[in-house]
């Protein structure tokens, strides 16, 4: 039995894992074709015990497509979260896929991978039509954010209910051995969470988490859902991915009942 399952149910917190299966369609997009399939990926993860799906739709359609989401929405039987930049064009597909959750993230053509928050702070005149149409539409809408203070005072004044931490850089920095700045992020990933939580902000956390950094990002008492995608879809490759989200939600489980 692992430590948090010993712990009496009241004393457990439970926090949500989104399952990202972005790179099951990255590995079909390699080849063309249909295999391997994201939903049969999302099926199977929710199976294993996940709470919802990402799925992130980028302009380049690099690895999700339209017809992914449309598909995700229409067969699965969970929360989907559709990641997506404040554009015209996403926003009218949200509003056609009328998903349960909206994550507007920032998008550049040339990076690999969401490398840093939205640009919250003086960008809100430009963000609020985009929140406000999907909160019309009774979509939940996250912000995806640097866990800076001056970004969670921005999201609030969007008046988004949820940001989404970015956790990249903390991770990194663990990943590289720069222990020194991997404590220095993680502090401000631990006051960010404080702070959403002061300004009544849903507090939620992605990027590069693995089972170690999702233990130790669970302890934190605000946060109520995990976004992980990469490392659960790699490690599948050894040993399932139903296992893969299992050992996932062991250990977020372990962390907020630490
Ligand atoms: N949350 C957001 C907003 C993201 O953009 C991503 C990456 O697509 C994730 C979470 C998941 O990150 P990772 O794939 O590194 O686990």
């Amino acid at each position: 039995m692992s430590p948090a399952s010993r712990l009496p149910p009241e004393t457990r917190r439970k926090i949500r894992l989104g399952v990202n299966i972005d790179h099951v369609a990255t590995l079909r997009n390699a080849r063309g074709g249909f295999a391997p399939d994201p939903l049969r990926a999302a099926q199977a993860a929710l199976k294993a015990g996940a709470d919802g799906i990402t799925a992130h739709l980028r302009e380049d359609r690099r690895h999700i497509n339209d017809e992914d989401m449309r598909r995700l929405k229409h067969s699965i039987d969970a929360p989907l979260n559709f990641e997506m930049a404040a554009t015209e064009q996403m926003l009218d597909i949200a509003l056609r896929i009328m998903p349960h959750a909206c994550c507007l993230v920032p998008e550049k053509r040339t990076e690999r991978t969401t490398e840093g928050g939205l640009d919250v702070v003086g960008g809100e005149k430009y963000l609020i039509p985009f929140v406000n149409e999907l909160l019309r539409a009774k979509i939940r809408v996250s912000l995806f954010i640097e866990p800076s203070f001056e970004a969670l005072a921005a999201a609030k004044a969007i008046r988004a209910p949820v940001v989404e931490l970015h956790t990249g850089a903390w991770c990194h920095a663990l990943e590289i051995g720069e222990t020194e700045k991997a404590g220095a992020e993680f502090s401000k990933l631990r006051a960010a969470a404080a702070e959403a939580a002061r300004l009544g902000l849903e507090c939620h956390a992605g990027h590069g988490l693995d089972f170690k950094t999702a233990r130790t990002i669970a302890a934190l008492p605000e946060l109520v859902e995990l976004n992980i995608g990469h490392f659960l879809i790699g490690e599948a490759i050894f040993i399932g991915l139903d296992a893969s989200v299992r050992q996932m939600i062991e250990a977020i489980a372990e962390g907020a009942g630490a």
